[in-house]
């Protein structure tokens, strides 16, 4: 193979980051530049103070991730940029700096869909081997993807309502945690037991459909409840009941997907995938399928980061992909 080194931009939501990828495979660097410390004290991202971050921030890490990596600009073979769904004024100053970066060197430009770069994460692990499930579990997705081959995406459950990331974070608001909500809950569900009765919405459908709106909503209403009576609640004994309820969709749902779909590798990607209960779950559920194999990212590539884009941006170069300076962010797209 022709070397291919990739210079990949995300700027979908709070994370302004740039990476450089050699092959599809090989992080040359990986620059994220958080701004979780910044939305912290309004308890969520604002999507206008996450714009003007970008701006402050972009050309710093663009030049830091260029620094790391030891490449010549002149080794770049094209410029990768999430195009979206995402923040809208967040996904074009990435696009923009991508767009005059590619201009101003004469490489070609790649717009790609940020769960995509999230399901190529998984790459950096081990090959992608088709056909394949993808969990996709985020802050703004929870679904299951079928792939028979390299950019077939199919859809064949979603959630109906709020996706699982979402969940995480309103849960945590209401038990006063810091955002963002979904470390913080998993982290007090390790000292918790599942003593309160949460609901498992959907479970025993027969389809890949989610729906996590009745599960925070009876989360809500046990803790403003216990408030009137009086009580005080016991945050990780809820964390952990709330966190097995959703452990609980997510692995049901995805071991019920493998038994009528025939595929070689399980995925999981998102956000969400850094969740500890999640992965220590389907670890060992899928003991029980040793002909798929179950493949999660390292946490830092769980997370919104570059490095993914980079990997997506590849496949999708060599698979003959093309853009040009017309590319346009786009806050929701189908993959
Ligand atoms: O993929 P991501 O970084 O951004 C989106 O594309 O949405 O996902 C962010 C989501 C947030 O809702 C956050 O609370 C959740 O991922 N998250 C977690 C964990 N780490 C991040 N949820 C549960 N457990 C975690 N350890
Ligand atoms: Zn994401």
């Amino acid at each position: 193979m022709k070397k291919i080194i990739v210079l990949a931009v995300e700027s979908s939501c709070d994370e302004t980051s740039v990476a450089i990828i050699k092959n599809g495979k090989e992080v040359l660097s990986n620059i994220v530049s958080s701004q979780i410390d910044i939305h912290k004290r309004f308890g969520g991202v604002v999507p206008e103070v996450a714009s003007r971050h970008h701006v402050e921030n972009i050309t710093f890490v663009l030049d830091e991730a260029i620094k790391e990596a030891n490449i010549q600009i002149k080794e770049l073979t094209c410029i990768a940029v999430t195009k979206g769904p995402g923040l809208i004024g967040s996904l074009l100053i990435g696009i923009n700096a991508a767009k005059a970066f590619a201009y101003a060197n004469h490489l070609p430009i790649i717009g790609v869909h940020h769960i995509a770069g999230h399901i190529y994460a998984n790459h950096l692990v081990s090959d992608l081997e088709f056909p394949l499930l993808a969990l996709v579990v985020s802050g703004g997705h929870t679904e299951l993807l079928y792939m028979n081959d390299h950019f077939q995406f199919e859809t064949i459950g979603q959630t109906r309502d709020d996706a699982v990331g979402e969940a995480y974070d309103k849960v945590a608001r209401v038990c006063h945690l810091s955002y963002p909500g979904g470390p913080e809950i998993d982290k007090r569900a390790k000292n918790g037991k599942d003593v309160y009765q949460l609901p498992r919405v959907m479970l025993d459908q027969d389809n890949y459909d989610f729906s996590f709106s009745g599960l925070k909503s009876s989360v809500i209403n046990l803790v403003h409840n216990t408030k009137q009576r009086n009580e005080t609640i016991h945050i990780e004994n809820l964390a952990r009941s709330f966190q097995e309820s959703v452990v609980d969709i997510l692995v049901g749902k995805t071991l019920k997907a493998i038994k009528e779909y025939p595929i070689k590798q399980l995925l999981l990607a998102g956000g969400v995938a850094a969740n500890s209960g999640l992965r220590q779950r389907l670890k060992e559920e899928m003991e029980a399928y040793p002909g798929i194999k179950l493949i999660i990212p390292p946490l830092k590539f769980c997370t919104d980061n570059a490095a993914m884009i980079g990997v997506a941006g590849t496949f999708a170069y060599l698979k003959g992909q093309r853009d040009d300076l017309s590319l346009n962010g786009k806050a929701s797209i189908d993959i």
